[in-house]
């Protein structure tokens, strides 16, 4: 099995406190899927939540990592005058700087959430970036996004979970004539890729439960999106954002 594949909260502790792994590899990514990408990654998420782009904001970012990603995020709140929360282990925000601005709350969310009950309903934009498929592998995922929900302001408060794999998506682009042509490329071999339609893909998110996130918190009152990631990232063709506002 592929080392970066089905990591949970736990292999990330672990990863995090490995000397010999790069920032992206402790945060599951091999070098090139994020090494001279994180800029045009981080543009994306500022062009997609509005929070961001303003000034004097509470924002929350759940599972930030240790890589350029979170730094990114750490200047530019500070520019915004904004407070900036940080929930991951205590393992991944040792790698982050403790400055008077960010408020780091160690441990797994939303076990974690008893340490930021003073900011529930109060955050204006809660940021969950690549983490969902991780969190599915750990515990009921709806329990994770009621809890991130629960955190946002009355009247606009976002939370952005970005970069979610979904199988089939992935199947659709591998099933499609430019997929195959990437395919082709990447293993330098003249073979089509193998994808099964009809298959039950145990541990991983699919249209399924992308679309049942939208439905959970349109239902309770919410408005929700799905979004594609800028055509330049290095995972869009198979990853996809869920932005959801709260009224
Ligand atoms: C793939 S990394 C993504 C890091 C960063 N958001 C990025 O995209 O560069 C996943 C991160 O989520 C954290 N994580 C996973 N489950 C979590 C949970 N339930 N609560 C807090 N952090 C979690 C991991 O420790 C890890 O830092």
């Amino acid at each position: 099995m592929n080392k970066f594949e089905n990591l949970t909260y736990e292999s990330f502790r672990a990863m995090a406190k490995d000397g010999r792994l790069s920032c992206y590899e402790k945060i599951g990514f091999p070098d090139s899927y994020r090494k001279g990408s994180e800029k045009n990654i981080f543009d994306d998420i500022v062009s997609k939540v509005h929070a961001l782009r303003g000034k004097g904001k509470v924002i929350a970012d759940i599972g930030p990592g240790c890589s350029e990603l979170p730094h990114m995020l750490i200047d530019l709140c500070e520019r915004n005058q904004s407070t900036l929360i940080l929930c991951d282990s205590d393992e991944m925000l040792s790698h982050l700087p403790d400055r008077h601005f960010i408020e780091k709350h160690p441990g797994k969310f939303p076990d974690s959430i008893a340490a930021i009950d003073r900011h529930i309903g109060k955050v204006d934009a809660v940021i969950v970036y690549s983490v969902m498929q991780h969190v599915f592998l750990d515990m009921n995922p709806f329990i994770f996004t009621d809890s991130a929900v629960s955190l946002l302001r009355d009247g606009g408060g976002e939370l952005f979970l970005g970069d979610i794999p979904n199988i089939t998506k992935r199947k659709r682009f591998f099933s499609s004539k430019a997929g195959i042509e990437m395919h082709k490329q990447f293993t330098g071999r003249d073979e089509t890729p193998v994808v099964r339609f009809m298959e039950l893909d145990e541990g991983k998110i699919d249209d399924a439960i992308v679309l049942s996130i939208l439905q959970r918190y349109r239902n309770a009152g919410c408005e929700s999106y799905v979004m594609p990631q800028g055509r330049h990232l290095p995972l869009a063709t198979r990853r996809e954002d869920i932005l959801i506002v709260k009224h």
